[in-house]
């Protein structure tokens, strides 16, 4: 696992940035390169940097397919809180993706299972995703695979724990009862089988879950640590993430990595 600890937000989201465009740029071949996506506060301004560098002509998605990683079960794409709105908003209207290269979780199907199921083909059927972005909740929930659920869980149902209603109340009127109870989600498994894995950590309420993911032990109660057991993980933090992590991690990371820092 690589850790790249950044002085502040900017920066993370910067280097986050310049990492994917290069991947993107860097990627040769017939196939579209396969990008997976989080929703967020975590990568807005990684958004916002890459919209930038579209417009300046530095990278290009014309050849890029994505994938989300979530839904809200039962909201319509047009709520301003679905992750489909959200995604258009801060990302897709904004550069040059083709929208049929653009896949999300239908949080309205009929067929819950069946959208799931689809939604594993379809990655399959790219042979993978290349680089899973990734933001992780203060319970260290990975897409919304909440505490137990499986590490080697796929696309399916997921049940929202009081909790992440509570912390996503902030969206919905600080009101949990109105954050929906339930929401696609790729799995533990579907995020760990791609290429790479770049994870945003960020702001000192992530402390916690950045030490469960990088010095924790594997465990079900901490699903982001499943990403120990992958071979191109990368998280990219910011100072106020680190304050849990013992010295000697945080020393060992940023003198391996201080050609990293911006
Ligand atoms: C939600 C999403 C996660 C996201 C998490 C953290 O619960 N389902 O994919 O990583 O929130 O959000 P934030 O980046 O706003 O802290």
């Amino acid at each position: 696992m690589r850790v790249v600890i950044q002085d502040n937000y900017e920066k993370m989201s910067k280097w986050a940035a310049n990492y994917i465009a290069a991947k993107i740029n860097a990627h040769k071949g017939y196939k579209p390169f396969i990008l997976g996506l989080p929703t967020g506060s975590s990568p807005i301004g990684v958004y916002k940097e890459l919209i930038k560098m579209n417009r300046e002509g530095k990278v290009s998605f014309k050849n890029v397919v994505t994938f989300n990683m979530d839904e809200y079960l039962g909201l319509p794409r047009e709520h301003d809180q679905s992750y489909w709105y959200f995604m258009h908003d801060n990302f897709f209207d904004h550069i040059d993706i083709p929208a049929e290269n653009i896949n999300i979780l239908d949080g309205m199907t009929t067929d819950p299972v069946a959208e799931c199921e689809r939604y594993e083909k379809k990655i399959a059927s790219y042979g993978g995703i290349d680089l899973f972005m990734g933001g992780i909740g203060v319970d260290g929930h990975l897409a919304f695979n909440e505490p137990f659920t499986s590490l080697s869980s796929r696309t399916g149902v997921r049940d929202l724990t009081t909790d992440t209603r509570i912390v996503n109340s902030r969206f919905f009127g600080n009101d949990p009862e109105k954050v929906p109870a339930q929401a696609l989600s790729v799995g533990i498994g579907t995020v760990t089988d791609s290429k790479e894995v770049l994870v945003l950590i960020s702001g000192h309420n992530k402390a916690r879950a950045l030490a469960a993911t990088v010095e924790g032990s594997v465990s079900q109660k901490w699903t982001c640590s499943a990403l120990q057991l992958h071979n191109g993980a990368i998280i990219a933090c910011d100072e106020a993430a680190c304050g849990e992590l013992t010295v000697d991690t945080y020393k060992y990371f940023l003198d391996i990595e201080k050609k990293e820092r911006l």
